[in-house]
């Protein structure tokens, strides 16, 4: 199955979203599971969220309902995020989605010599992102997902970036479409 993880805010106006979207066009008949962040009822871990997840996991209780966003993640067979590029990263909730899923012992764990083992079935994390302006190897919403995903045991991650999307709005759409136009070739595009 291949999780997507969709965390583009501003819904159906989302270039991001138009962008991932025609990537999966080109899937074949995958097994696809989209989760929309924004319509999830998902909140920052607090002081009590975190000691009733802390209880669970020294009683390995895993089968819990408050690991099911994880459990999704840890067993699914390729990842993609989108998100949009916000203050220099991704919006925050995708942060949020970030904490429920990073659950040691379930999604990861340490060895005896306190190297982190990742628990993750996929090897392969795709990441959409726009951005308004221009940064390059700087797009730290990406870096960011990259050492995660690492920690998870997930080899590869591939970017799907575009940038300069709101230099000029009349060229969003010709952006937009030179990128779909070159979807095999995936990277940092600049415009
Ligand atoms: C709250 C917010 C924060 C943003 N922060 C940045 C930023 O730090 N750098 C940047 O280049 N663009 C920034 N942008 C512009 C977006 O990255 C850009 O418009 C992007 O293409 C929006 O993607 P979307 O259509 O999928 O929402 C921001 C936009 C919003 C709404």
């Amino acid at each position: 199955m291949i999780l997507i993880v969709d965390c583009c805010i501003r819904g159906e106006a989302s270039i991001t979203r138009r962008y991932y979207q025609a990537y999966l066009e080109t899937v074949p008949n995958e097994d696809i599971c989209i989760l929309e962040l924004a319509g999830l009822r998902i909140a920052p871990l607090d002081n009590d969220a975190l000691q009733r997840r802390d209880d669970l996991c020294r009683e390995k209780r895993f089968d819990h309902e408050m690991f099911c966003l994880a459990r999704q993640f840890r067993d699914a067979d390729e990842i993609w995020i989108a998100a949009p590029f916000w203050d220099l990263s991704f919006p925050a909730l995708l942060k949020v989605y970030l904490e429920q899923i990073m659950v040691s012992g379930l999604t990861f764990g340490y060895a005896q010599d306190g190297r982190c083992i990742g628990y993750c079935r996929a090897k392969r994390l795709r990441y959409f992102s726009t951005c308004g302006g221009y940064y390059g190897a700087q797009h730290l919403g990406y870096e960011y997902v990259k050492a995660l995903a690492a920690m998870l045991g997930i080899e590869t991650c591939i970017p799907y970036i575009l940038e300069g999307l709101d230099i000029d709005p009349q060229r969003r759409e010709q952006i937009l479409q030179q990128a779909i136009g070159n979807l095999q070739q995936p990277g940092c595009v600049q415009e």
